[in-house]
């Protein structure tokens, strides 16, 4: 029994994993409330069939974790593994060249919502313990805890609670997280970083009734264009954030950082209009473009509601408006001071006539992670030898709310060991998984585990 896995653990691989993509563990919708249930029990029974039999479901408020612990290599490290098993709602549905919960290999890809985000990850975690039990003979290298939760889509509120009421139970060395990406196929990579968010809904209130835009225009106020004036002024024509407050605690890449990003082999051209899809990027013109994905706050707007979106034309001024907003945030900023400012300044930029209020959804920290420990070595040792290639360092523009809970309430670094690529097309259509990735992946993770606890 070698690293890499035989033709017949990876054809079980294939099948159980689109077991698993066939849940549609739907975490917003609550229509989708009790497949998000069998998903959790497929992670249960998974891990279990892993070799670690006291995997089992903790219910509290929300979706159910799935925790697991194996803790029989004393003297040896304790990590944490964490994945998340919900997905992102699948819409539009009819930009899915096949249906978004029936996953279909095609080529070297297997393509349904939660492939790369997160079940093909999640799965490399659990395969991984598996080979190393049957390797062996029931025992495994390093002592580990899994902790799989099923609301990472939407904000992690209640694993972030546990962990904080559990520090003991949670007790270990690191966690390791399987849930970013690498930076470029065959290119093994670890993400040091990762920024926070503040997502929330700009309420903005006219008249307490829709008008007659003919009778009334001219003095009524108009909730959809003081929120196109609200949006305006927090963020100028040019990116920059007109937050008051809001660049204080930035702190800049350090020069190593700096140099090691420009280095990374990087087509801006394929990037803006292959991965991207536009005819130009955007954002501060002064601060170089991963910087800008990285270690630059944003404001953006996803979503306007109010007035009349129908076909044809209606002639009303609305009475009220509502916009879906979110920034992200880096280090050293904190979601509670962030909410603040951004609550004081939909106040100042709000225009006479009308009332603006920004209410919370969610919230997560910014994470930063110093590469320079043992956890981290050894990962980009044993990535570096399994794909071949020297392990490189980024960080990500996404968000995963627990590991800033991890770093502070159980003072475990994060290990982000991700293996999905740039055009896995997360969150939207036709999202996918390599699967060699998935297979590299375990022998990654196996020689991983291996060497901590040589
Ligand atoms: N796995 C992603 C985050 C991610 C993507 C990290 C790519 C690194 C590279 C995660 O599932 C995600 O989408 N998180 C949300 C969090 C939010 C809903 C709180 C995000 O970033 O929008
Ligand atoms: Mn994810
Ligand atoms: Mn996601």
């Amino acid at each position: 029994m070698g690293m890499t896995a035989s033709a017949q653990e990876r054809e079980t691989l294939l099948e159980q994993l689109k077991a698993f993509l066939r849940i549609p563990s739907v975490s917003t919708a609550p229509e989708h409330k009790d497949d998000v249930r069998r998903a959790a029990e497929w992670v249960r029974d998974a891990i279990q069939r892993a070799g670690i039999g006291n995997a089992e479901l903790i219910e509290g408020e929300g979706n159910p974790l799935v925790y697991a612990e194996w803790l029989q290599a004393p003297g040896k490290p304790t990590l944490l593994l964490y994945g998340h098993y919900d997905v992102q709602p699948p819409d539009p549905l009819d930009e899915w060249k096949t249906p978004p919960f029936e996953p279909e290999v095609r080529g070297d890809n297997i393509y349904a919502r939660g492939a790369a985000d997160d079940k093909g990850q999640t799965i490399i975690l659990i395969k991984a313990v598996e080979r190393l039990m049957r390797e062996g003979g029931g025992k495994l290298p390093v002592n580990v805890k899994f902790l799989i939760e099923g609301e990472e889509e939407v904000g992690g509120e209640h694993i972030e609670s546990y962990v904080k009421a559990n520090p003991g139970r949670l007790k270990c060395n690191a966690a390791v997280i399987c849930d970013t990406e690498m930076f470029a196929p065959d290119l093994p990579t670890l993400c040091v970083g990762l920024r926070g968010i503040v997502y929330g809904e700009i309420h903005v209130q006219g008249a307490d009734h829709d008008l007659h835009s003919g009778v009334y225009g001219g003095v009524a106020p108009n909730p959809m264009q003081a929120a196109a004036e609200i949006i305006t002024a927090l963020k100028d024509r040019d990116g920059h954030i007109r937050i008051p407050g809001f660049y204080d605690r930035v702190v800049p890449p350090s020069d190593k950082e700096r140099e090691a990003w420009a280095r990374l082999p990087f087509d801006e051209k394929e990037y803006t209009t292959k991965e991207i899809g536009a005819s130009e990027l955007v954002g501060e013109p002064e601060v170089p473009l991963f910087e800008r994905t990285w270690a630059r706050p944003t404001f953006e707007v996803h979503g306007i509601r109010g007035g009349f979106t129908g076909e044809g034309a209606k002639t009303v001024i609305p009475a009220r408006a509502v916009v879906k907003v979110s920034t992200r945030l880096v280090a050293d900023q904190r979601p509670a001071e962030a909410i603040e400012q951004i609550k004081a300044a939909v106040k100042t930029a709000c225009p006479r006539g009308v009332t603006a209020e920004f209410k919370l959804i969610h919230g997560a920290e910014p994470s930063l992670v110093n590469p320079d420990n043992p956890f981290i070595q050894k990962s980009a040792e044993a990535m570096a030898q399994v794909f071949g290639k020297p392990t490189v360092y980024i960080r990500s523009g996404g968000s995963i709310p627990i590991v800033g809970v991890f770093d502070q309430a159980l003072h475990a670094p994060s290990v982000m060991m991700g293996f999905g690529l740039p055009d896995d097309n997360l969150h939207a259509p036709n999202e996918k998984m390599h699967l060699p990735n998935i297979y590299r992946g375990v022998d990654a993770m196996c020689e991983y585990f291996k060497r901590l606890g040589a």
